[in-house]
């Protein structure tokens, strides 16, 4: 993670050393859809403005829709106004960065499409008389993922192993087997280091910090661990439904939506062992340590460790939301979960017994994303009984999002003539401590892409090793319809079955914790 800022093409753009490619052209094969005018170019544009892009780069637009220039950069303008983290742009900037993007429409299963494509960037490399970089991003529907690197392949456009990379989006497989079967058809045309996973959690900044948290301060380190530590909670929890985007969701659930790669990929950051170096495969070889400590789940257990949910009508933010199966594109019967929480164990010597309670859901009351680690009890009560009634274990809190920030919970003697204990919260947020609005994740993965580096990208071992986790709940899922869909409402924070799992083991869901903010809203 050696980024440095380089000069860029726009011109307030700082002048450190450009140490990307450049040239650089991102083809972007479903360019007409939701991700590139929501994420891709906002984060895109937003790295012009601030002189991360190089000085010539170019932005080629692919997808079956038929489109001219000028409607794929009015699209795209629209994107930015509405998404970009620097704001709507001036229409200079705009013109600027707009004549770096261009449109051709195909389609992507065809030999043509890159037949054309590949006379297109010979065109492109020609103007510039220089070999540009070439960066494929497959922003398509799953099942062209599996179609794409051959036919780059056959075009002859993946010949140079150092001169290009490719970009894979999520959902990265459906399965252990799907899985292999795609690494196996990107890693015949591509080698592992040209190949970048996206897990768009990772590029999250308060996700990163995780690490700057736990190996850049000693006062944590050695009290992370069993001796310690209670538990671990992880709670991703959002206030949207499944928006437009039915069809897919009914293929996928919230395991293999959520659970299978943000939450896991945070239960490695929580749970890694010191890195010797960051060096991005050293920081992935001891992710994937833990994703292979994880104790697998007894397919005749899952139920003691994992269960779903789905929502049903009900009210969010004062607003009447339908349930998951009137929603568009959903089954009248559908059985698909926008709920799950599991229990995971990690058998090791930091954390052996030690149990990782994850949960994610759609439609919950607030969109909030937080790990908890909760602290063991003192050894030893010192203080009379009258004195400690308020007293709690030490807590803390890493807010992922939003309120970005962490939350530390200590006991703290009130003020008065008697000994009175109360928990207390000291809180840190990255905007008061940085007056800075972080990156976008887009942002960060973009540019380690154009960097190569892939310390925040998944590895062929880290995704296969997701996935045999979750094999045993997918399949246990499959077999047994769940009786009781939809089983929680929308808005409301108790799903029945997460709250028995959790209780079986003598706890409680904690409630994501309230920053002081929301608590002088509520006064
Ligand atoms: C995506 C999922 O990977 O992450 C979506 O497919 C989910 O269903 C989204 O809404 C959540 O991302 P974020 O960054 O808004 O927390």
């Amino acid at each position: 993670m050696n980024r440095t800022q380089p000069r860029g093409a726009y011109p307030g753009g700082t002048v450190e050393p450009l140490t990307q490619p450049n040239p650089v052209i991102i083809v972007i094969f479903g360019a007409a859809g939701d991700l590139t005018w929501r994420k891709l170019v906002p984060a895109l544009y937003t790295l012009f403005v601030d002189g991360w892009m190089p000085e010539r780069f170019a932005i080629v637009g692919l997808d079956l829709k038929p489109m001219s220039d000028e409607e794929f950069r009015a699209r795209l303008r629209s994107g930015v106004d509405e998404f970009s983290r620097c704001g709507r742009p001036d229409d200079d900037a705009w013109r600027l960065f707009a004549s770096h993007l261009s449109y051709r429409s195909a389609d992507l299963g065809s030999s043509e499409a890159y037949r054309m494509l590949a006379g297109l960037l010979e065109e492109q490399c020609g103007r510039w008389d220089l070999d540009a970089f070439i960066i494929h991003y497959l922003a398509t529907p799953p099942a062209l993922f599996e179609v794409i690197p051959p036919r780059l392949a056959a075009a002859g456009l993946a010949r140079d192993r150092t001169g290009s990379r490719i970009v894979v989006e999520k959902p990265f497989g459906r399965d252990l087997e799907s899985a292999r079967a795609l690494n196996r058809i990107l890693t015949a045309v591509f080698d592992e280091s040209q190949i970048f996973r996206i897990d768009h959690y990772l590029g999250k900044e308060t996700v990163q910090n995780i690490l700057a948290f736990r190996f850049a301060n000693a006062l944590f380190e050695p009290i992370w661990d069993r001796r310690y530590i209670d538990h671990v909670q992880v709670t991703v929890a959002e206030q949207i439904g499944i928006e437009h985007r039915g069809a897919y969701y009914e293929r996928t659930g919230a395991l293999r939506d959520m659970i299978q790669n943000h939450l896991v990929q945070i239960l490695c950051l929580i749970a890694m062992e010191p890195p010797v170096s960051f060096d991005a495969d050293e920081i992935r070889n001891r992710m994937t340590d833990v994703l292979r400590a994880i104790r697998p789940i007894h397919p005749d257990r899952v139920h003691e460790s994992a269960v779903r949910g789905q929502y049903g009508a009900g009210w969010i933010s004062g607003e009447r939301v339908p349930a998951y199966r009137a929603e568009p594109g959903v089954s009248p019967g559908s059985t698909t979960e926008t709920f799950a929480a599991i229990r995971f164990f990690v058998d090791n010597w930091r954390w052996q017994d030690i149990p990782f309670y994850m949960r994610t859901g759609k439609r919950m009351p607030a969109r909030v994303s937080e790990v908890v680690i909760q602290f063991r009890p003192v050894p030893h009560q010192s203080f009379p009984a009258t004195a400690i009634r308020d007293w709690q274990p030490n807590r803390l809190v890493l807010r992922i999002q939003p309120d970005e920030g962490i939350l530390l919970r200590f006991q703290a003697k009130r003020p008065g003539l008697r000994v009175n204990l109360s928990p207390v919260d000291m809180h840190f947020f990255y905007r008061e401590a940085f007056r800075a609005v972080p990156p976008e994740a887009y942002e960060t993965l973009l540019v380690d892409v154009m960097l190569g580096d892939a310390t925040l990208f998944k590895r062929t071992d880290q995704i296969e090793a997701a996935w045999s986790i979750m094999t045993p709940i997918l399949e246990a899922w499959e077999v047994s319809s769940p009786p009781d869909f939809p089983n929680y409402a929308a808005g409301t924070w108790i799903v029945e079955p997460a709250e028995v799992l959790i209780a079986r083991d003598g706890r409680n869901w904690l409630m994501p914790a309230a920053s002081p903010r929301d608590r002088d809203e509520e006064k």
